[in-house]
């Protein structure tokens, strides 16, 4: 016993000093980070003005054209720049995204830009790189704020308003419909911010037309061929359906091909509106097969890389840098097809 007795400071003393080792190489990561310590870099950490960055980009997926056009708008930003990036693409998985994020860390990037998969699955990697000294900036998707805060565990979100984007086409629709309709919402990713928020804008403002009937949502995971399947399936159970609301054009894209597959016309017999503004959206709503389409730009390279330069100046930033959308509609959607990706 009093062997043991003995042994115990020892050890906690060996394990004291192997945290304070491994918190010292974290803290000596982010070669433009300020500081060499969690507690000595700032909080978000700091980022030490330099002419060219190591810029960590992790993407949280790469199965659609919104993806791809944002994955190359960061990526010719980054070359604009003479940055280097060092790029990770997560294949739809939050534990791969959170392993993405760790090998950055490693790398000792000087900064991150994320796009976390859903709002709580990133939240330790976020403060893990807080713990590294290293800056993150999320990109397009944010995190749960009970859980990590702008301004303090990270330094800004830089996204559209999700909230707004379902609440338009939600006016659009109502306008379109005199109030009367009957929806079946094909929902994005569970747990991810646009998800989540643009559920929010579209199911409260409805609410004020009571004429407007939510008849069933589910998760298309926001990919098109999951969107037809679980339109196919709803449509069965649902025949009387009148109108289609898709939290992205991809889905919506999928639901016009399960609607036609099953006899019906849509922009005819049902209406068809989502979000994103991507070329296929664009073009469905040329040929009167989609309604509109809320913008929600993928075009993060130009901000991102401008959010890095007044980071490092040190300028305050917003908790929130907001994006601001244009809607398609027969009106301009031909104009628009130029820009769209
Ligand atoms: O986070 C933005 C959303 O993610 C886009 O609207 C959607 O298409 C994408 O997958």
């Amino acid at each position: 016993m009093k062997r043991n007795k003995s042994l115990r400071p020892s050890i906690s003393m060996l394990i004291g000093i192997l945290v304070c080792f491994m918190l010292a190489a974290c803290g000596g990561g982010g070669g433009g980070t300020v500081g060499t310590t969690a507690g000595g870099c700032g909080s978000p950490p700091k980022l030490a003005k330099k002419d060219h960055y190591k810029v960590g980009f992790s993407q949280n997926a790469s199965n659609n054209p919104w993806r791809l056009a944002e994955t190359a708008s960061i990526k010719s930003e980054a070359q604009k720049h003479g940055d280097t990036l060092v790029y990770a693409d997560a294949a739809n998985s939050g534990d791969k995204q959170v392993s993405d994020v760790q090998s950055m860390i490693a790398q000792k990037v000087d900064v991150i830009l994320l796009a976390p998969i859903t709002e709580k699955a990133l939240v330790p990697a976020v403060l893990q790189a807080k713990s590294a000294c290293i800056p993150v900036i999320l990109i397009d998707r944010d995190v749960d704020h009970t859980l990590a805060q702008p301004n303090k565990d990270y330094v800004t979100f830089i996204g559209s308003d999700f909230v707004q984007q379902g609440k338009r086409v939600a006016d659009w629709l109502i306008q379109a419909t005199g109030g009367k309709a009957k929806i079946i919402e094909l929902e994005g990713t569970t747990g991810a911010s646009p998800a989540i928020n643009r559920k929010k804008g579209f199911d409260d403002e409805i609410k004020t037309a009571p004429g407007m009937v939510l008849l069933a949502s589910q998760d298309g995971d926001f990919n098109r061929d999951t969107g037809r399947k679980v339109m196919a399936t709803l449509l069965q159970a649902h025949p009387d359906v009148t109108a289609v609301y898709a939290h992205n054009d991809e889905m919506a894209i999928g639901a016009i091909a399960a609607l036609k597959a099953a006899g019906r016309h849509p922009g005819k017999d049902v209406i068809v509106v989502s979000i994103d503004g991507e070329r296929d959206a664009l073009n469905a709503i040329i040929n009167g097969e989609e309604g509109t389409s809320v913008q929600s730009s993928p075009f993060f390279g130009p901000i991102s890389f401008q959010t890095i330069d007044e980071y490092a100046s040190g300028q305050k930033l917003p908790d929130w840098i907001v994006v601001h959308d244009l809607q398609f509609t027969k009106a301009n959607a031909v104009q628009n097809l130029a820009n769209s990706f």
